[in-house]
């Protein structure tokens, strides 16, 4: 009974390694192309500093994610939570800044596809991790640093200068996307 049992722990763990590997392999080319295809939406947008030099803010990106040392799960999970948290922001009041509608459209839309597609691994990670992950520091500090922008743009009510302000910051923070996706998707 006990061999029973272990022979299919390997079987699924097997399964789900391969499974994994295998979608990784076909997203890999796919997600660096989203990542870019969202950069280049958000870089379309008016983005004229001009006046707007006294509002630059230092929101004090998390140190631990600048650095990236980190395993394939947590990478996953900060690719996630980053294009979630953009995903949000960009959902906010912008009619102040005339930016075209239609680019942040599809901006939501390279994102939600980036995220469904993230979406099976990150569900594996939360089944094994279901208790540590509400205490994980990276996580957090991630939250907060988005919440220090939501803030921000709250007590500026939502000026144009502050969301150009806040675009160049998410614009310089695409690097950790880039370079998270590129480690999570290569073989
Ligand atoms: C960008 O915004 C500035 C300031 O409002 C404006 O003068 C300029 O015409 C805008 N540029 C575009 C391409 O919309
Ligand atoms: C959106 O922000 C502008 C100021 O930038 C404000 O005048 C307007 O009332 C806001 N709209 C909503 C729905 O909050
Ligand atoms: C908004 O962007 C779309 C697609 O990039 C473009 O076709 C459209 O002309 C733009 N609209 C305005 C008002 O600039
Ligand atoms: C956050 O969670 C990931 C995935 O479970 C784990 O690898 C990492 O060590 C955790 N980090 C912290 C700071 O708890
Ligand atoms: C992220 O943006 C902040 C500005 O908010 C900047 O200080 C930081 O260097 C950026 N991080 C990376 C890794 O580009």
């Amino acid at each position: 009974m006990a061999n029973a049992g272990i022979v299919q722990v390997a079987l699924l763990l097997c399964f789900s390694t391969t499974a994994l590997s295998m979608s990784y392999n076909v997203l890999q080319v796919q997600q660096r192309g989203s990542v870019s295809a969202s950069w280049t939406l958000i870089w379309q947008l008016n983005g004229t500093l001009h006046n707007c030099l006294q509002d630059r803010m230092d929101f004090k990106f998390p140190k631990e994610v600048k650095l990236q040392k980190f395993q394939k799960e947590e990478a996953i999970l900060v690719i996630h939570e980053m294009l979630q948290q953009i995903f949000d922001l960009f959902g906010r009041n912008f009619s102040s800044t005339g930016w075209n509608e239609t680019i942040i459209e599809k901006l939501s839309e390279e994102l939600s596809w980036q995220m469904d597609h993230l979406e099976p691994a990150l569900e594996k990670i939360m089944e094994e991790e279901k208790v540590t992950l509400k205490e994980n520091t990276t996580l957090l500090h991630l939250k907060k640093y988005y919440l220090r922008i939501v803030q921000y743009l709250k007590a500026k009510l939502y000026s144009r200068c502050a969301w150009i302000v806040v675009r160049g910051h998410i614009l310089k923070n695409f690097s950790v996307l880039y370079k998270l996706t590129h480690f999570v998707f290569k073989n």
